[in-house]
């Protein structure tokens, strides 16, 4: 039983969050509807991995009432989501029929969740017509309670769980070891920074499992794909969070020549972490809560085949630009990215890193039985 002051601690912990960092929303060429091919495809190469899934794990006959609950937690706007959605319904549906219960379907309740800043007007007005889901939207922070307890059945989150709640406070302070002056991310920055990302994502990681393990029923399937680092950093020069800190030296650039101000530079930093594999699978151990039932890489091959610089560049602003904005101002956006977009001409090389130094990591969790 959930008790009231649980309730209250843990709506405590999600208005503590942030909710600055959403995606832009829209559907025009810079949004994250038109600029999300990165995610897109690790969901199209997760989909053989729903399937597997739902085929080895889901007992139809198990599922007592006749409502299967399904939550995308962070899924922005546009057509991912939507996908990801279908392939979780057609495999359940298709596990029914495998087993001669084609009569007995569930209906579907799909919630779609991010955080309130989402564009959700976009995700409601894009909806598929032909969807065989009745579709809800949740906002508020993953880092924290969304849904009563044991109430879902299936949850999943794409290219999200690597965005922490919030930026860790010692970064921005100017009188810790732990000041990040004149970065905007942790790459090459004093070791002080990159532990406190480190240790702000192995709480956020824990506090979302923690929540999740109150919502999912006993049995219910948790099906995570988030960016990390490779175990084995290749021994080139290529290292996580490059594209961040080529952005982030443009900005140092503008703050040299007055067009940012220091100080604006100084208080921003990008709330992204790629934690090393090997660091995700002990969060999840620890936790106590999930039993790992698969974990390897997707292929984004095809993605990277296809990179270029302004595909790359009208990524980060559809994850970024508006961020940036509310920090900076409208005025230096295009500056910014124009800088940015000579930059990654000048450092091409970033795009084409001969091993990739992160890998888009699936993993499928399943809730331990509850007492
Ligand atoms: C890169 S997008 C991924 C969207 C979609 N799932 C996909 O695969 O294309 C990451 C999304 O996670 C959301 N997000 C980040 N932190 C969140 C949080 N604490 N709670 C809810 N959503 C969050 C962002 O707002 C953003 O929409």
């Amino acid at each position: 039983m959930h008790n009231s002051s649980n309730m209250e601690m843990e709506n405590e912990i999600n208005k503590e969050l942030t909710d600055s960092f959403a995606m832009k929303g829209g559907e025009g060429p810079d949004s994250y509807a038109q600029n999300s091919s990165y995610q897109r495809t690790a969901i199209e190469d997760a989909k053989r991995l729903i399937q597997e899934a739902i085929a080895n794990h889901l007992d139809p006959k198990t599922l007592t009432g006749k409502i299967y609950c399904i939550a995308d937690l962070g899924c922005s706007t546009g057509l991912n989501a939507f996908l990801a959605v279908q392939d979780i319904v057609e495999a359940i549906e298709l596990q029914y029929q495998s087993q001669g219960l084609a009569a007995q379907i569930p209906e579907f309740q799909v919630f779609f969740n991010d955080q309130i800043a989402n564009d959700f007007n976009t995700l409601f007005r894009t909806l598929p017509v032909n969807r065989k889901y009745f579709a809800f939207g949740v906002p508020g922070s993953f880092y924290g309670r969304l849904f009563p307890s044991e109430s879902l059945h299936f949850v999943h989150s794409s290219s999200a769980l690597h965005w922490l709640s919030k930026v860790p406070k010692e970064i921005t302070d100017r009188n810790s070891s732990a000041w990040n002056k004149g970065r905007i991310h942790y790459l090459n920055a004093p070791k002080e920074v990159a532990e406190a990302y480190a240790t702000q994502h192995r709480k956020d990681l824990d506090t979302f499992l923690h929540a999740r393990a109150q919502e999912i029923v006993s049995n219910g399937l948790l099906a995570i794909q988030m960016v990390a680092s490779s175990d084995v950093i290749p021994d080139s020069d290529f290292k996580p969070g490059m594209e961040l800190e080529l952005l982030g030296s443009c900005l140092v650039d503008m703050a040299k020549v007055g067009l940012v101000s220091e100080e604006q530079l100084d208080s921003f930093n990008v709330p992204i972490c790629y934690s090393p594999v090997k660091d995700v699978k002990e969060i999840i151990e620890r936790n106590g809560h999930f039993s790992i039932q698969r974990m390897e890489a997707l292929n984004l091959e095809s993605f990277y085949a296809a990179l270029n610089v302004e595909i790359l560049v009208s990524w980060c602003r559809a994850l970024l630009e508006q961020s940036i904005e509310k920090q900076f101002g409208r005025g230096i956006i295009d500056e910014l990215f124009n800088r940015f977009s000579k930059k990654l001409v000048e450092f091409s090389n970033i795009l084409r890193p001969e091993k990739p130094e992160t890998v888009h990591l699936f993993v499928l969790l399943k809730r331990k039985h509850k007492a």
